[in-house]
């Protein structure tokens, strides 16, 4: 699919993978939504792209707060043909720690965003591509792309939520390609391993060093924008459908 003209929504595009994303969609000429819950960042990146974007209050775990971001986006734009979900959150704890279990609620606080927000947007701004126009030969109306993490395979001790969240997110790009496939939409997935953004660039040093050393080539972290072109390149290939990609420079992280 073409981008210039087109409309996406990015969510967690206020910071990070999202926000290089919506910059990368802005310069091929689409008109971006930015669904976050970062106002200050959110706003601020909108203003800096002018009438290109319009940022949006979304939590994607909530079901009202998607549909007004989705009605914002098309009363702004008239249309939805792309949505990235970058939208998520880490966590770290032990399945029994101290002698103490894996709180509950945690584990269904990464589910609830990582996962079930992610299906949230894409099923909602599904709905709205089913009416686009067919476009090109394929007759394509839409494009999602999600975004996981090598955690879906190497998830390390400490990684039991967060690992099956993202296991989930690339378990749902198949299936949901293949419900979408006669209304012209493809679903994708990304998995990216180690890259440098507020999320990462929070830990310690020495922790840092210890990633460094599971890279393989390049050996250093990701930049945004590398994972930016990569779901470029999800929309612009009419032929790539239902699959996860790891974009990790050769990375299997260890046990710990
Ligand atoms: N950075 C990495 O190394 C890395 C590796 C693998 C996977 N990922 C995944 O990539 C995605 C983006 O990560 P990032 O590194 O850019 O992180 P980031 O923290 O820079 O950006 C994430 C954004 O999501 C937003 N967000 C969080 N919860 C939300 C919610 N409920 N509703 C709406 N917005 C919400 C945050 O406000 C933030 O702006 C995440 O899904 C993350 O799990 C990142």
């Amino acid at each position: 699919m073409q981008v210039q003209g087109k409309v996406a929504i990015v969510t967690g595009g206020a910071s990070g993978l999202g926000r290089a994303t919506v910059e990368a969609l802005v310069n091929a000429g689409a008109r971006v939504a930015i669904f976050d819950l970062s106002d200050e960042l959110g706003n601020a990146l909108a203003a800096e792209l002018g009438d290109a974007a319009i940022y949006c209050h979304v939590n994607v775990s909530d079901e009202q707060n998607v549909k007004d971001g989705i009605a914002a986006a098309m009363n702004a734009f008239g249309a939805i043909h792309i949505c990235i979900n970058c939208a998520g959150i880490g966590s770290a704890s032990k399945t029994v720690s101290k002698g103490e279990a894996h709180p509950l609620e945690q584990f269904q606080r990464i589910i609830n965003v990582n996962l079930i927000g992610t299906f949230n947007v894409l099923r909602l701004a599904a709905v709205e591509m089913t009416r686009n126009a067919p476009e090109g030969v394929s007759g394509e109306r839409g494009v999602i792309v999600n975004t996981a993490s090598i955690a879906a395979w190497d998830g390390q001790m400490g990684q039991a939520a967060y690992g099956a969240s993202k296991a989930g997110v690339v378990g749902l790009s198949l299936p949901v390609a293949r419900d979408l496939a006669r209304d012209g939409i493809r679903c994708n997935c990304i998995a990216p391993g180690l890259f440098e953004t507020p999320m990462m660039r929070g830990l310690p040093d020495k922790v840092r060093e210890g990633i460094q050393m599971q890279i393989e080539y390049p050996k250093r972290f990701g930049l945004a924008e590398e994972y930016a072109k990569l779901a470029l390149a999800m929309i612009d290939n009419p032929y790539l459908n239902g699959e996860s990609v790891r974009l990790d420079a050769a990375s299997r992280l260890p046990p710990r």
